[in-house]
């Protein structure tokens, strides 16, 4: 963990559109100049002494996107999942996903081969990807009914849930100046710390990352006491 005490941030990639349209590029660019700062974000939370990053970045509620930006962004997927062995691996990075692999197709085998290999590694990087927080509650929720339970507690959902392999997230961070949730960590947030940046993703950098850092050290937890 840092200094101050943060382990697990989680990111809304929020802005990439915006970045494109403020310089008369598709949306797709955007994403293309996203999937660079997400990489260089990642590996500098690993740098500061953060265990564990998650990123928001396809929601189940994006495939309503039109088709072009919907496979733009899968372009970019395929493209990060052919070289994240060799980076994961390099990095000392075990990444999960978090959400039904079930649309991906072909490629879901790999996502789970890749689990399989980065697993145990040293920071945890979780890419929420076909991913919505409510769909995770209701999928945990049919996981404890299909192994017969009749009466759930908070430990069984949490323990269900994609996320059931770290910590709840200590910072939530949203860039691209919306401040919403947009069905995101629902059940991990209940005492998540919430950081909002007018900075589009494509412009966050590691100068950000540390003004996350040093803001989260201001914050005042108590979780329900006084
Ligand atoms: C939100 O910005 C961003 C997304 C829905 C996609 C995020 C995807 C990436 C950062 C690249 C994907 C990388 C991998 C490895 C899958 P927006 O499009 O809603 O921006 P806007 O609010 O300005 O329109």
């Amino acid at each position: 963990m840092t200094e101050n005490g943060l382990e697990h941030i989680a990111f809304i990639m929020d802005g990439n559109g915006r970045w494109a349209k403020n310089r008369g590029l598709p949306r797709q660019a955007g994403h293309v100049a996203g999937a660079a700062t997400f990489k260089k974000v990642i590996e500098y939370c690993g740098s500061v002494g953060i265990t564990c990053v998650t990123v928001y970045a396809f929601s189940t509620e994006n495939w309503k996107r039109p088709a072009e930006e919907v496979s733009a962004i899968m372009k970019l997927f395929a493209e990060y999942l052919a070289e994240a062995e060799k980076f994961c691996m390099k990095k000392n990075i075990s990444i999960h996903f978090l959400g039904s692999k079930a649309p991906f197709g072909e490629y879901a085998a790999r996502m789970t081969a890749l689990e399989e290999k980065t697993k145990d590694l040293g920071l945890t990087l979780n890419l929420a990807l076909n991913y919505g927080g409510r769909d995770d509650i209701v999928h945990a929720v049919n996981k404890l009914i299909a192994e017969g339970k009749k009466e759930v507690t908070e430990d069984d959902i949490t323990s269900s849930l994609y996320t059931s392999h770290c910590p709840p997230p200590d910072l939530i961070v949203r860039t691209g100046a919306e401040k919403r949730i947009s069905n995101f960590l629902l059940w991990e947030c209940a005492y998540s710390e919430f950081y909002f940046s007018d900075v589009l993703w494509p412009d966050f950098d590691e100068k950000q990352v540390d003004l996350c850092v040093e803001e989260f050290g201001r914050r005042k937890r108590r979780y329900g006491g006084v």
